[in-house]
């Protein structure tokens, strides 16, 4: 004889709502959640064996939780890691101020020369405070400077605030330092800052300079063609010997950092720069 249970219409209801959010729950810890270990990786807190080994001594702790497995699933967006007493979050966007050397190119990956992600890398394996929630892949340098060029460069991975700053039609200010060969007469200075022509369809924009001593100047223009501060003293018959970006619109090159060095933005520089 079979015994047929009835079981209410509600509770059936009830039945398939729950198996429903425990596989929607699985499916987001499988498919939106993070693997600890890569997380701990894309922030930069370690390689892979490093970061392992930092797990299994406990030293992680998961929103005060020591977490001790690498497979484990995390919310990145969510969590609050701690490392060595250091507290670690998501964050959408990051923002660094680098003081780039001379020698160092201005891209993502190269070939044969050290890249300006390179150097950021270093610096942020060096300095772990600086970290953010950022994969390292997602953040490129905004605009180029020469290899030869040192001085400000915001490396970020908001594209829409990149797209702002490199602009034409939003002339934005860069201001160098520059030391020439020759001297910076008041005349070529003059002509620097009415327009010159360096071979492009129209005379550059209007500029300021400030001449500094004989064979020394800042310049500030509004726009960033290629080679453009080296191509509009060369349309004045000076050749520069050293050039330094000291600002871009609202950012100023941090005094207190050396060549080669990096960090993150002040919260009030990215407001203004935003
Ligand atoms: N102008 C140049 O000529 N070089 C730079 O790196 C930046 C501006």
């Amino acid at each position: 004889m079979t015994v047929r249970i009835k079981i209410p219409a509600a509770a059936r209801i009830m039945t398939g709502f729950f198996f429903k959010t425990v596989v929607l729950f699985l499916f987001c810890v499988m498919i939106i959640f993070m693997r600890i270990d890569k997380l701990l990786c894309e922030m930069n807190i370690g390689s892979r064996s490093e970061v392992k080994a930092f797990l299994k001594k406990g030293q992680i702790l998961v929103n005060n939780v020591a977490v001790n497995k690498p497979d484990t699933k995390v919310d990145e967006k969510t969590a609050v890691i701690t490392f060595k007493g250091k507290e670690y979050r998501y964050a959408p966007f990051a923002y660094y101020m680098m003081n780039k050397p001379a020698g160092v190119v201005s891209a993502t990956t190269d070939d044969k020369d050290r890249t300006v992600l390179d150097l950021l890398k270093e610096n942020l394996l060096q300095n772990r405070g600086e970290l953010t929630g950022i994969p390292l892949s997602d953040i490129f340098p905004v605009g180029r400077l020469d290899k030869d060029t040192v001085g400000l460069l915001l490396l970020t991975n908001d594209g829409e605030l990149a797209h702002r700053l490199l602009s034409p039609k939003k002339h934005v200010p860069k201001t160098y330092y520059v030391e020439t060969d020759g001297v910076l007469t008041q005349e070529a200075a003059m002509c620097l800052e009415q327009g010159v022509d360096i071979g492009e369809k129209e005379l550059t924009k209007e500029a300021e300079v400030e001449i500094l001593s004989e064979k020394s100047c800042t310049i500030t223009i509004t726009e960033g063609k290629f080679h453009q501060v080296k191509r509009m003293f060369q349309a004045v018959d000076l050749k520069v010997m050293y050039l330094k970006r000291l600002s871009m619109g609202t950012l100023k090159l941090d005094e207190q950092l050396a060549e080669g060095e990096v960090r993150k933005l002040t919260q009030e520089e990215v407001e203004k720069l935003c």
